[in-house]
């Protein structure tokens, strides 16, 4: 692991890795940090560590997001703990700069008293929640986190979801910007009384630790009624002020149910909200959220190529009424639509064009065991997309990383109601990370090719040796695990099923069951 505490060392170190093996770019994940790091940090490192080739950690503690009462002074740095963790952790470069470096040569803290160019985020995401008591705050995070894009220019950057006004504003900074980095949102990390962890948890004595429990608690007490089916916000925040009067000596400073993404005030909540607060606790200023979302569950099933995914899911999601979400003919519609429109599958720019303005509907058939209806721009393509030629042409289209980030889109946005079951390779990872019920379908080498086998015989295809096949498949389980763009992932709080010697019906029961369980009965 390297540790840089300059600009030009860590460009330099970003030019030599600029192509890696067989001259493939290389995907590059940037975790910003202020160090101190914790359990909750470490998740952004593991998640950066699954998804890039290299991952860099910066430190740096921004003068620029304190106000002039705040605790830059204090705030803890313990580099040499922190670079344990990292290395432990598999990152690649700690970017450890001073405020001079970074520009902000008058050591000056706050936003206001330093003479540099500034990033200045929408208002109306700036002055609410924290914004109000915390004035200049998030134009300094939003500075500080487009230089660190600028001088990284990763591939994908984390954030947690405990800063979910920082998360919405940086989201949106990316878009506003066209900066090209994929940000990537973790869940948030708590103890087990269920207090997020923080950097400031720190200040907290043992006592106060378990007061600060109620913050959580009291937004639990909230979740449940929405649940339950209260959508008043101010109902809502009621419950949150009774829960959170049981403890006197916690001071709130504001709760709040606002639109995540756009970050305003919400009388009702139809789809989703975002709950968040922040209150003191002596001295320290603590701040906590909850995703309140009103919609029906998602199953995401991941797994090795030959595990039997799509089968199963598409059984799966007969058995529980919901839909299959069939990525595959989703990217099957898209190489019918190119392949309609005669541009070579090679020119990716004008792919790009078309598959961002393609509208696609999915459908579950009313036949048992039938392939999912199919409609793209209008048209249903459930049969053209099965052919020869399409089948031939799709993989090339799916490496494509525009026509992929475009149907990821499409496919989150069927998420947004829930109701799916999807499978692929970085479902409960990347693509719905905050799927109800994950499941890892996996089976053995031998399992597998046993299975390909039949299949191929099946369909009156030339015999490859067993042997053979297994030496393929390992080849092909060690490509989708290092590829760059939707490596085969293995979510941590997914459910692992080893498929060897179980039927189709065997392991759809079970992930029925699963859900009856952990979903339906929560
Ligand atoms: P810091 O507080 O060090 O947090 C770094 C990242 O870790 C943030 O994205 C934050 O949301 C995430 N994080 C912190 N606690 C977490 C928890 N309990 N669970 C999950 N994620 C958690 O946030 C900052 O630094 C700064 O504002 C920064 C973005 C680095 C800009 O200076």
């Amino acid at each position: 692991m390297l540790v840089f505490t300059t600009v030009a060392a860590l460009r330099c170190y970003l030019r030599s890795c600029q192509l890696g093996v067989d001259r493939i770019e290389q995907a590059v994940g940037l975790v910003p940090t202020m160090g101190a790091l914790h359990a909750g940090h470490l998740t952004l490192l593991e998640r950066a560590r699954q998804q890039n080739s290299i991952v860099i950690v910066s430190i740096f503690v921004n003068p620029l997001q304190f106000g002039p009462s705040e605790d830059f002074q204090k705030y803890p740095r313990q580099l040499e703990p922190d670079r344990q963790l990292c290395e432990k952790a598999g990152v690649d470069v700690i970017f450890v700069p001073t405020p001079e470096e970074m520009g902000m040569n008058n050591g000056g803290v706050f936003t206001a008293s330093v003479a540099l160019t500034q990033v200045v985020p929408p208002e109306s995401m700036t002055s609410v929640l924290c914004g109000r008591s915390r004035r200049g705050h998030f134009q300094g995070v939003a500075t500080i986190v487009t230089k660190l894009l600028n001088l990284v220019q990763p591939t994908r950057a984390y954030f947690g979801q405990k800063d979910a006004q920082q998360l919405a504003i940086i989201r949106r900074l990316v878009a506003d910007l066209n900066l090209p980095v994929e940000i990537v949102a973790c869940p948030i990390v708590r103890e087990s009384s269920g207090l997020a962890l923080s950097s400031r948890n720190q200040y907290l004595r043992a006592q106060e630790k378990e007061e600060a429990s109620v913050l959580y608690r009291s937004l639990r007490q909230a979740e449940r009624a929405f649940l339950a089916g209260e959508r008043s916000s101010a109902e809502l925040i009621a419950l949150v002020k009774l829960e959170l009067a049981k403890v006197p000596s916690i001071e709130l400073e504001y709760v709040e149910s606002v639109d995540p993404t756009t970050l305003i005030p919400l009388d009702k909540i139809e789809e989703v909200a975002l709950l968040a607060l922040a209150a003191r606790l002596g001295s320290t200023r603590l701040i906590d959220n909850i995703l309140l979302r009103n919609r029906q569950p998602i199953v995401a099933i991941d797994g090795p190529a030959g595990a039997g995914k799509s089968t199963v899911a598409r059984q799966v999601a007969q058995a529980l009424g919901l839909l299959y979400l069939d990525t595959g003919a989703m990217y099957r519609a898209v190489t019918w639509l190119v392949l309609q429109s005669d541009i070579p599958i090679e020119d990716e720019l004008s792919i790009a064009e078309i598959v961002c303005k393609c509208e696609i509907i999915l459908r579950m058939s009313d036949e048992t065991l039938a392939p999912v209806r199919v409609w793209i721009n209008s048209q249903e393509v459930t049969q053209a997309i099965r052919s020869l030629e399409v089948t031939s042409q799709v993989s090339a289209l799916a490496a494509q990383l525009s026509v992929r980030q475009e149907l990821v889109k499409q496919q989150q946005l069927w998420g947004e109601k829930g109701g799916i079951v999807v499978e692929g390779r970085d479902i409960g990872t990347h693509v719905f990370p905050d799927a109800e019920l994950k499941i890892f379908l996996t089976a053995s080498v031998q399992e597998r090719a046993k299975r390909r086998q039949q299949e191929l015989k099946n369909q009156g295809e030339a015999n490859l040796s067993l042997e053979q096949m297994q030496q393929n498949l390992v080849l092909r389980d060690w490509k989708d695990t290092n590829r760059d763009i939707a490596p085969l992932q293995k979510a941590p709080d997914s459910i692992e099923i080893l498929t060897d010697g179980l039927t189709i019906a065997e392991v759809t029961d079970r992930i029925v069951s699963l859900y009856r369980e952990k979903v339906e009965q929560g």
